[in-house]
């Protein structure tokens, strides 16, 4: 069962993206939801649709969490947690990094992750216990492991008000002593990153289960860590996000200490 699952999640990454990289040609409808900067697009919506209603087709007893959409509940043991297009202020502004994210947990616990980045044509994913994947090439984290040799990612959150001091504090502690921080708008594609070794760490606060359980596995299966910022095992329902190559992750924890972030 989960090589099946984990051929049709490729697929609908797959399809999904070609969907929504049409729709960046062509143009759609945005609105906004809880504040003036985030956006949902007509693509966001299509690309979920395209995706839920091929799930609710093949599978219909699997459960659905989806950004978008909501929660569906089925009587199975799976549950497939879809970001239909993260980054979808990058997508909105004509750029190319986004992702569709779509990771599947069997009674809880991942089994499968995929991420799609269209407009790179990179389709990354990963099996529990198989490693992670870019397209045919096997990932692995970096070997950086000191913090003055890294190259950072972080993410700023849509509570912009609430967390602006404390993301601004941290930025500046990983900033000054590191090769820099990037902050690419797309956690998924973060995660990735780090899993490929393009990044060394990756840190945000105020995630959503959507945007990190494809991107978890993968960057556990390519040898990082995924925890809360005190080094707990992640809570998705918190959303305090560190991963790392692993080397890195304790002198990581330590900072973001000394910063108070662990209490968040
Ligand atoms: C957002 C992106 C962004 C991150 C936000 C997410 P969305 O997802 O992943 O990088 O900083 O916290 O909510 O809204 O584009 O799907
Ligand atoms: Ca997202
Ligand atoms: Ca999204």
């Amino acid at each position: 069962m989960p090589a099946h699952l984990l051929q049709i999640a490729k697929k609908l990454g797959h399809d999904a993206g070609l969907l929504a990289l049409d729709y960046q040609k062509k143009g759609f409808k945005i609105e906004t939801k809880g504040s003036s900067f985030n956006f949902v697009t007509e693509a966001d919506k299509a690309c979920e649709k395209l995706i839920v209603d091929s799930i609710r087709h093949n599978f219909p007893d699997h459960s659905i969490l989806s950004e978008e959409m909501g929660e569906i509940k089925g009587n199975g043991e799976y549950k497939w947690i879809i970001d239909p297009i993260d980054g979808t202020t990058n997508f909105a502004h004509g750029q190319p990094i986004f992702g569709i994210s779509i990771g599947i947990v069997k009674n809880g616990k991942p089994i499968i992750g995929v991420v799609e980045i269209p407009a790179l044509k990179e389709s990354f994913w990963a099996m529990e216990g198989k490693g992670a994947y870019l397209g045919n090439k096997r990932l692995q984290v970096s070997k950086v492991a000191e913090t003055s040799g890294a190259l950072f990612a972080t993410g700023f959150p849509y509570s912009r008000a609430e967390r602006y001091e404390k993301n601004m504090e941290l930025f500046d502690a990983f900033y000054k002593n590191s090769h820099g921080v990037r902050r690419f708008g797309a956690a998924s594609v973060d995660l990735c990153f780090l899993a490929a070794g393009r990044f060394d760490a990756y840190w945000e606060f105020d995630l959503k289960a959507w945007d990190i359980a494809a991107g978890k596995i993968i960057v556990e299966e390519a040898g990082g860590t995924v925890t809360n910022m005190d080094g707990s095992t992640l809570d998705p329902k918190r959303g305090s996000l560190l991963s790392s190559n692993s080397l890195l992750h304790q002198q990581m924890l330590n900072i973001l200490k000394k910063h108070g972030a662990d209490r968040i």
